[in-house]
């Protein structure tokens, strides 16, 4: 439910934005600034991919101390289930270290008889057999970025039919294309390359969905593109339906969908189409509404992040929506941040069963709005950037990002009940200052002009991703843990 704006605007007015942030952080604020893009936005709704402006102008968090937390995420001690067992980062030994990605999984297809060439069904039947591992103890998340042209990128842009404006950098005009063209090399293992017959083998008749804001969504439109170039023409449909985008591959009766819920917890921004980053509110201890759309589905991804980032308080309401209630409290963004999660964990913990569903929390997806933070003071924002930040000597990279969310969901996941997989992209994720789609993108449902396109300043979007690009690979992780998996509902 959408509050009436004139009931709004006046708690607004009482209610400024900027009142409740520290002496410190306030003397970064442009408050100019601020006063235009508040009052340019207070009345606009935003249209389905977030309002960018009103994102990336408002301040970001001072730097949070990082915590130097022990960063064991298996929470196997806690749970009894099945699936920490085949957790791949903690699988059997790679011995074959650094080879070509993709060797080692053919190599390990343990127990699987030697069958006579062809054979569609053969083929179904030796993929389902096939065991992925990766090695054991290896930490696939610490590593580098390496230029490989010959295996990147996993799809080309204009073979995915399927991918919005909102990604296709280079058809929107951007003349790069090496942000493509990097790989993920673990330092002590390599990652199964990403084989689109096998996954939706293990699709097969089931449901894989990601929950989220709109970087689930950059995601969940990458895992789309990388299977379905394995299915023909007129077997595979995209159906959006208001929260629910669905693709299905009918040959395998397996859908990946994505389901808009920025928060994960009910919000009166709820709605895909129509809502206001600004007029944010939340109801931390609801999630029904969303979390009934969830239940059955086999394989879930959630994140939320990016909605938290343009204050430095959240909107909690008091009381509910349903009842008309309109009276909000200012939280510090970590702390309702936690309690979102606790609600979705607590969620998650009775309602979902590890014997059946994968679930993942994919960690933050980072931003580059400070040139200065890469080194790079003759940059704007994310615009100018054609390469990762490599061979980084200088103190650790700092981005902007809010290591209090990510400690938080760490904290969260390691102490449920139910086995979540926690994918921690966003340290190698703050490397990609190359990869956003920056002017080469849409705004409110449109192509960028040729004047906007020119005005990276206001124009630069540099927290979405373009695709083909970093988001395969953040889904190349989830391959490994699904494929690597023997869940057999
Ligand atoms: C996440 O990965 C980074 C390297 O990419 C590593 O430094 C960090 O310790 C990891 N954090 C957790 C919680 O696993
Ligand atoms: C785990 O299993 C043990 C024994 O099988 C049982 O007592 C315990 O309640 C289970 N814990 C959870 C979280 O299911
Ligand atoms: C890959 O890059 C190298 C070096 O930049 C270049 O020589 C080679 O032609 C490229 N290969 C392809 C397939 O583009
Ligand atoms: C769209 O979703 C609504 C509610 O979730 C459902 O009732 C309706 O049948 C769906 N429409 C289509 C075309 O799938």
């Amino acid at each position: 439910m959408i509050f009436s704006r004139r009931k709004y605007s006046s708690f607004l007015s009482t209610e400024p934005l900027v009142g409740k942030q520290s002496a410190a952080n306030r003397r970064n604020n442009n408050l100019s600034i601020i006063a235009i893009v508040f009052s340019v936005f207070l009345f606009a709704t935003f249209i389905y991919n977030e309002d960018l402006k009103s994102i990336t102008e408002f301040p970001f968090s001072s730097k949070p101390k990082d915590s130097p937390l022990p960063l064991v995420l298996d929470t196997t001690e806690e749970s009894n289930s099945s699936i920490e067992a085949m957790d791949p980062i903690s699988q059997k030994p790679n011995l074959k270290k650094k080879k070509k990605c993709g060797e080692e999984k053919r190599e390990e297809k343990t127990k699987v008889p030697r069958l006579k060439e062809g054979g569609q069904e053969d083929r179904a039947w030796v993929l389902d057999k096939t065991v992925v591992r990766l090695a054991e103890g290896c930490d696939v998340y610490a590593g580098e970025w390496v230029y490989d042209n010959e295996t990147r990128p996993d799809y080309r842009e204009e073979a995915c039919e399927f991918l919005t404006e909102q990604v296709t950098c280079m058809r929107n005009g951007r003349r790069d294309d090496s942000y493509q063209k990097w790989r993920w090399q673990p330092r002590d293992c390599s990652l199964p390359e990403f084989d689109a017959r096998l996954i939706l083998e293990r699709l097969r008749g089931k449901r894989l969905m990601f929950v989220g804001d709109s970087l689930n969504r950059n995601q969940w439109e990458s895992m789309v593109c990388l299977v379905q170039s394995v299915i023909p023409p007129g077997k595979k449909t995209l159906v959006k339906n208001g929260s629910l985008n669905t693709f299905r591959a009918e040959e395998y009766d397996a859908t990946v969908e994505f389901y808009w819920a920025p928060f994960l917890v009910e919000s009166n921004s709820d709605d895909p189409k129509k809502h206001s980053i600004l007029e944010r509110i939340i109801m931390p201890e609801s999630i029904e509404k969303h979390g009934k759309n969830w239940k059955g589905v086999d394989y879930l991804i959630f994140n939320t992040y990016i909605w938290w980032m343009n204050t430095f308080t959240m909107k909690v309401l008091r009381g509910s929506f349903k009842d008309g209630s309109t009276e909000y409290d200012e939280v510090d963004r970590p702390v309702a941040y936690e309690r979102v999660l606790r609600t979705w964990a607590k969620w998650v913990d009775e309602n979902l069963d590890t014997k059946k569903t994968m679930i993942f929390f994919m960690s933050m997806s980072p931003l580059h709005i400070k040139s200065e933070d890469w080194g790079n003071p003759k940059g704007i924002k994310c615009a100018l950037e054609t390469l990762p930040v490599l061979n980084w000597p200088q103190r650790p990279l700092d981005v902007g990002t809010d290591w209090r969310l990510f400690y938080a969901a760490v904290r969260v996941i390691t102490s449920m009940q139910k086995a979540v997989s926690f994918v921690n992209i966003t340290a190698l994720s703050e490397l990609r200052k190359d990869g956003h789609t920056s002017v080469h993108t849409i705004r409110q449902g449109k192509l960028l002009t040729a004047e906007q396109q020119a005005d990276p300043i206001n124009y630069a979007d540099c927290i979405h991703w373009c695709l083909p690009g970093l988001p395969d690979t953040w889904n190349q992780f989830l391959y490994a843990y699904i494929a690597s998996g023997t869940l057999n509902a």
